[in-house]
């Protein structure tokens, strides 16, 4: 999701740049008294295809984020085991273990499936490229996924050993556009935060556990 808004700040900015100098165009030139009716109708016509574009972009995200518009009964096995095959190639190519204790008991929730496969995505990547910026670790890399029902709430943790996150660090991750790698978004967390909390009704959480970071998400 991170790189996806960034192709869109990337996409908007010709158009909205367009937009922004056809109007002080036009403001230039009604000041001047030298705008006639059919130049004007040109540069409307202009920025109307650009907003056209900016619409189309934000559709293609949210079909993205939720592919199926209505919510389904989902089976919370399925769905992780979906997006660790997705990762799969990526894990096994740096060295990762991906352990998976998951006890939901055929519980099904009812949500929109597709928006909660790119949150866990996203938390994988994250611990992934946590891999990678800290080189010295000996220890076997390894990313666990509990799943769990207490009474009405459903826990889905997912655990790295990839050092955590520092102090300062912690109270920022899910703002929007906090990031600490050079190329990084810093849109991932924060849109996961949002749609767990506004689509999903519930809530995600992040702590250090021995040598890593662990994301709780409750449903
Ligand atoms: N598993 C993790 N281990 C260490 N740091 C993490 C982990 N997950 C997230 N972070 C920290 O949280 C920040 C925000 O993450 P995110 O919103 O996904 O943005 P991005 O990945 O683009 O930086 C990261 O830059 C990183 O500092
Ligand atoms: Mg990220």
């Amino acid at each position: 999701m991170g790189g996806m808004m960034a192709a869109i700040t990337h996409q908007w900015k010709q158009p909205l740049t367009t937009i922004s100098s056809i109007v002080m165009l036009i403001k230039f030139k009604l000041e001047n008294n030298d705008l006639d009716l059919k130049e004007l109708n040109k540069k409307i016509e202009q920025i109307d295809s650009n907003i056209y574009f900016l619409a189309e972009t934000i559709d293609d995200f949210k079909n993205f984020l939720s592919a199926k518009k209505t919510k389904t009964q989902c089976n919370l096995n399925k769905l992780i085991q979906r997006a660790i095959d997705l990762s799969s190639d990526e894990i096994m190519a740096n060295d990762i273990i991906i352990h998976q204790d998951l006890n939901f008991s055929n519980k099904t929730i009812l949500l929109y499936e597709n928006e909660l496969l790119h949150i866990i995505l996203n938390i994988i990547q994250n611990a992934k490229e946590a891999f990678k910026e800290n080189k010295e670790t000996e220890t076997t890399k390894m990313i666990k996924i509990i799943g769990s029902v207490q009474g009405d709430a459903t826990y889905i943790s997912i655990m790295d050993n990839a050092g955590g996150i520092s102090s300062e660090q912690l109270p920022h991750i899910f703002e929007e556009n906090y990031t600490t790698k050079q190329s990084g978004t810093g849109l991932g967390l924060y849109l996961s935060k949002v749609i767990i909390q506004e689509h999903l009704g519930g809530s995600i959480e992040a702590k250090n556990i021995g040598d890593g970071t662990m994301f709780r998400i409750r449903l």
